[in-house]
């Protein structure tokens, strides 16, 4: 078994060797420059690591792993435009550099590209493989069209949000686990587990992702404050509307009213407030919660413990991460 920096490095060897020239240039140069750029390959290193989990072969599954990341990277071109963000991996987003149109068509060029891959599976398991592929590639679109309609919405709870950042992000890293345990035969009941295993770290991988949003540094990659300019509804804001006094309730009712606002005001504000409430300590819970869960699943899996210990250590390490 090979631990999950070899995994990583195997990923980027694969990644740079993938054929992405063509023409016209417009259309290429844009997906090598989002596949160029550093990013964790969150979701490649979790397939190949279910695939070793369960005894499989790491040549077997390789392709179908990339595929996942190519699908990964087409859903940032597209968020990129949606959420109006400027930069990504530290660097411009696709949209900015390029355009619109050349971020949605690239993206689509992609979202070809990554079926290809994952079609590449065995043909023992290739038709579990893309069933689930297909699936969650819809509950994905559900997820950022949720997302996208909460920002208008003020009555969001908290299970809505769970539900929206279930569909749009953790389904994702949970298929990209269960696809390695089915190129590996495992059985039913771990191919379940193990997806399960996945969305609970799904869950607490986007709220770290969100806490970040606001408190992350330079190297995080993104602009910070992102999410609170856009009025997202993640779970930070809408537990300071929950434990916010009435002056606070209010201060943020006004920040998130449409009249338009200094950015760098609003970012301030809505920060002081979340931290004078704590919400910091308060995400971090909710993710320790999520993990916690998550490792019940892990528990369950019917593998030697000795085996598990990879995926473990890259759990950890994606919750703890500040990029
Ligand atoms: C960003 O994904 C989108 C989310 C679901 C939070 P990652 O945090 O995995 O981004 P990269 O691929 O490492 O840049
Ligand atoms: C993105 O969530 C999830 C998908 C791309 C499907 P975010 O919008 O929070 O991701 P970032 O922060 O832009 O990476
Ligand atoms: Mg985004
Ligand atoms: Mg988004
Ligand atoms: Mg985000």
């Amino acid at each position: 078994m090979h631990d999950f920096q070899s995994l990583k490095s195997l990923i980027e060897a694969e990644i740079n060797a993938l054929q992405l020239e063509g023409n016209p240039k417009e259309l290429y140069e844009p997906i090598r420059y989002s596949l160029s750029l550093n990013a964790k390959r969150v979701r490649p290193i979790l397939t190949l690591a279910a695939a070793e989990l369960f005894g499989g072969t790491l040549s077997k599954a390789t392709k179908p792993a990339l595929g996942m990341e190519v699908f990964h990277n087409f859903t940032l071109l597209h968020d990129d435009i949606m959420d109006n963000a400027p930069i990504r991996r530290s660097n411009p987003t696709v949209h900015a550099r390029w355009g619109t149109n050349i971020a949605i068509l690239s993206g689509d060029a992609m979202f070809v590209k990554a079926c290809q891959l994952i079609s590449e599976a065995e043909s023992f398991c290739l038709k579990a493989v893309l069933d689930l592929f297909y699936a969650t590639a819809l509950e994905v679109c559900e997820g950022q069209q949720l997302d996208m309609n909460f920002e208008k919405i003020s009555s969001i709870g908290i299970p809505d949000y769970i539900e929206m950042i279930r569909l749009k992000t953790a389904v994702l890293l949970a298929a990209c686990l269960k696809a390695g345990a089915l190129m590996s035969a495992a059985s039913k009941n771990d191919a379940d587990e193990i997806y399960a295993f996945g969305e609970n770290m799904g869950l607490a991988f986007q709220l770290r992702d969100d806490l970040l949003d606001v408190y992350g540094e330079s190297k995080f990659g993104k602009r910070v404050g992102g999410d609170i300019l856009s009025n997202k509804k993640t779970f930070m804001l809408l537990k300071a509307m929950e434990v916010a006094d009435k002056s606070q309730k209010e201060k943020l009712d006004f920040w998130m009213s449409p009249v338009p606002h200094q950015e760098e005001d609003k970012i301030q504000a809505v920060t002081e407030i979340f931290n004078t409430l704590n919400i910091k300590g308060f995400t971090e819970n909710e993710i320790d919660f999520y993990y916690q869960k998550g490792l019940k699943n892990l528990h369950n899996i019917s593998v030697g413990i000795e085996r598990k210990g990879v995926l473990l250590n890259f759990t950890e390490s994606l919750l703890q991460r500040e990029i």
